[in-house]
């Protein structure tokens, strides 16, 4: 069931509507999509990451290299459930880890059940509400690692003892409020395997935390700039803190990649908005956790809660916070295997709602690419084409920060057109964009840092495509392919375009594309609509049933093997009626129609479709892992309702008890040991 953590106002008031006309539905375009689907087995492996001095042998793939895998799903689609349990195929066991509260070093306090550690406490210890995760490999070992895990947001009534303390609409009690932040941002974190159990390692020195209020480097187009500017960074070169990380990414070089999503809410301007402080959806009257309104207050240090009312009130920018929401709205890139490395904000990649960031195939001599949506209604598809050449040697460098600023830093973003002929166009967003009125985007901004500062704007001006809420996207190892999840968008009542065919999109459906020859073209189709298993046609176009009914896809992954998995963080009565949020599986690679082209979901072929998982009552179910040896499946529970009841993240909370809900990472693994699905 989907927590809605943001405003659901559509921002884009744009009338971007490169076609009109509704496409019948044609399920197969993949006629026109060339085949070909060339990646090497070697760049294939690369694209997971799985590199530098830390990475694991094991980890390499048994790939075939020949654009399909070998990978067969061996377990049974399960049924959906609606309990405060997870549920998993017979033969496998599911362990609670790292739950929110738990404490990263010995010194921290336990935590406890009636939400009354403190602040200091919360910074020290595991954040709230799980997402995007990555593990990275220690020392070659598939059972010790560094977990990285994103904390989009709070429950703020399961964080305090009895809720926030507000009064006449101001926050009163300082330590809460710094308890929120802090319970925000990433957690870095070592875990063992241990007598078949995950540990986290107790005092670890890699063990850390990042949150709303750490100081990070802004690096790119925007960095060192007057719009990033402000009393605590004179010199415009730094950011207090990660707001609401939602998906994930990894680097080839062997990073982490946090993605700021629903930011905008934790700003205000009670003021003038700027223009994209306007387009982005900068409130005009309140904070979501009124964080804000501790600005003044006698304990406060450093300008900690004034920061978030970004009106200006001082002679320049140097003298307030207006330009504080400019130093968010990034992909951030943090070394996990670095004690104390600053997190860097790539500025380069845009500034919006960023779901997820995900790198595109790796081919020697060719740019490094990046790919993030934007989650909102009617917004895009970004991609980010670096200016420097990927070099192999680079998988191993000996400091990955400075090889994220070779890659990162410099380069084109683009955003996407997607055609009614199942083409598509990246419009590159530079001063020399033609813009859909005919002049460039140098008529409106004056500098690239600019552009970037209001990115969704500027891709009005060019005409992007409008989605039905962009999420995760991932690559196929096998083919090169590109899947993107479009999770719904309910607000869609009269303008559908080809790649977002259904009015009222309650259900949402996946996208995917194939780069072209030149960096501007692509080819895409959809792969699989939500449906609930009832739908009539028109709805269920992809033929699913009871054991693959699905509605609100998110998180969404290719293992190295093949197998695409598939997050859920549903709303649709028609499904959570059914069953609780989930993670599917399927090997779109293995799916091809009588030409040998890649095929898309269907009545004919969706029992290739399989549930794996079940979250308990309240969840989403987001972020997604797995070992280098696949024997261990990492996935995240976010805002479950009445959960977990014990270690065992299978066992159901007795009925009649309460407990106090945490978000965790729940580690799959087979009764035998064995490889996860196959
Ligand atoms: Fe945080 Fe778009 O999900
Ligand atoms: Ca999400
Ligand atoms: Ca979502
Ligand atoms: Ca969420």
């Amino acid at each position: 069931m989907s927590k809605e953590t943001f405003d659901s106002t559509r921002f884009n008031k744009s009338t971007n509507k490169p076609f009109e006309e509704v496409l019948d539905a044609n399920l197969s375009r993949r006629n026109v999509l060339k085949g070909g689907l060339g990646i090497s087995a070697m760049t294939a492996f690369g694209a997971f990451g799985l590199s530098g001095c830390n990475s694991s042998s094991s980890s390499i793939p048994a790939g075939n290299g020949s654009g399909v895998s070998s990978a067969m799903l061996n377990f049974d689609s399960i049924p959906g459930s609606l309990t405060d349990a997870v549920s998993v195929p017979q033969g496998y066991i599911a362990q609670v880890l790292v739950p929110w509260g738990t404490p990263l070093n010995a010194q921290g306090s336990a935590w406890k059940d009636d939400g009354s550690n403190t602040s200091d406490e919360q910074l020290n210890a595991l954040g709230m509400h799980h997402d995007g995760m990555h593990f990275f490999p220690l020392n070659d070992r598939t059972t010790d690692g560094l977990l990285c895990i994103n904390h989009e947001y709070i429950d703020s009534m399961a964080l305090h003892p009895s809720g926030p303390t507000v009064e006449s609409g101001v926050r009163t009690v300082v330590d809460e409020v710094r308890k929120e932040i802090n319970a925000h941002g990433v957690s870095v974190v070592r875990i063992q395997l241990e007598d078949n159990m995950w540990k986290l390692v107790d005092t670890d020195p890699l063990n850390r935390r990042y949150t709303g209020a750490t100081t990070m480097d802004l690096s790119g187009p925007v960095a060192h700039t007057a719009h990033t500017v402000t009393r605590f960074s004179p010199d415009g070169s730094q950011a207090r803190g990660t707001l609401n990380n939602c998906g994930n990414g990894f680097t080839p070089w062997g990073t982490y990649l946090t993605c700021e999503e629903n930011w905008p809410g934790y700003f205000v301007n009670a003021g003038v908005r700027t223009e994209e402080q306007d387009r982005i959806g900068v409130d005009d009257k309140s904070t979501r956790y009124l964080w804000d309104t501790l600005a003044g207050n006698t304990e406060e240090r450093l300008d900690e809660f004034t920061r978030f009312n970004v009106e200006p009130t001082g002679a320049s920018s140097m003298d307030d916070y207006r330009n504080e929401a400019n130093g968010h709205g990034y992909i951030v890139e943090i070394d996990p295997y670095t004690q104390n490395s600053r997190a860097k904000k790539r500025t380069a990649l845009g500034r919006f709602r960023h779901e997820g960031c995900t790198f595109g195939k790796l081919e020697k001599g060719q740019p490094v690419v990046f790919y993030s949506g934007h989650d909102s209604r009617f917004e895009y598809l970004y991609k980010f084409e670096s200016a420097a050449s990927w070099d192999p040697a680079d998988a191993n460098p000996s400091n990955r920060l400075a090889t994220g600023d070779k890659y990162m830093d410099e380069g084109t973003l683009y955003v996407a057109r997607f055609n009614e002929d199942s083409s598509g166009t990246w419009l590159p967003l530079d001063l020399n964009s033609i813009t859909l009125a005919g002049g460039t985007l140098a008529d409106h901004f004056n500098s690239l840092a600019e552009i970037i500062i209001n990115t969704a704007g500027a891709a009005d001006l060019v005409g992007a495509t409008p989605m039905d809420r962009p999420e995760w996207c991932t690559v196929d190892p096998y083919t090169g392919s590109v899947y993107l999840t479009l999770t719904n968008n309910t607000k869609r009542t009269s303008e559908t375009n080809a790649a977002n065919p259904r009015l009222n999109n309650k259900f949402g459906h996946v996208i995917r594309w194939d780069e072209g020859e030149a960096a501007t073209d692509f080819t895409w189709d959809i792969f699989l609509f939500g449906s609930p298993a009832n739908g009539d046609t028109d709805i269920n176009r992809s033929g699913l049933t009871d054991l693959n009914q699905f509605a609100s896809p998110d998180g969404l992954a290719f293992d190295a093997r093949g197998i695409l998995w598939i997050q859920t963080d549903n709303g649709a009565d028609e499904v959570t009626g059914y069953t609780n949020d989930q993670m599917l599986a399927v090997v779109p690679s293995k799916l091809t129609d009588e030409d040998g082209n890649q095929a898309v979901i269907t009545k004919d072929n969706q029992a290739e479709l399989k549930r794996f998982f079940v979250g308990p009552n309240g969840c989403e179910v987001t972020g997604f892992t797995i070992s280098p040896d696949y024997k261990s499946l990492f996935v995240n529970i976010q805002h479950p309702g009445n959960w977990p009841y014990s270690d065992n993240a299978a066992e159901e909370t007795p009925s009649g008890m309460s407990v106090r809900p945490r978000a965790a990472t729940v580690v799959i693994r087979r009764e035998d040991g064995g490889e996860i699905a196959v």
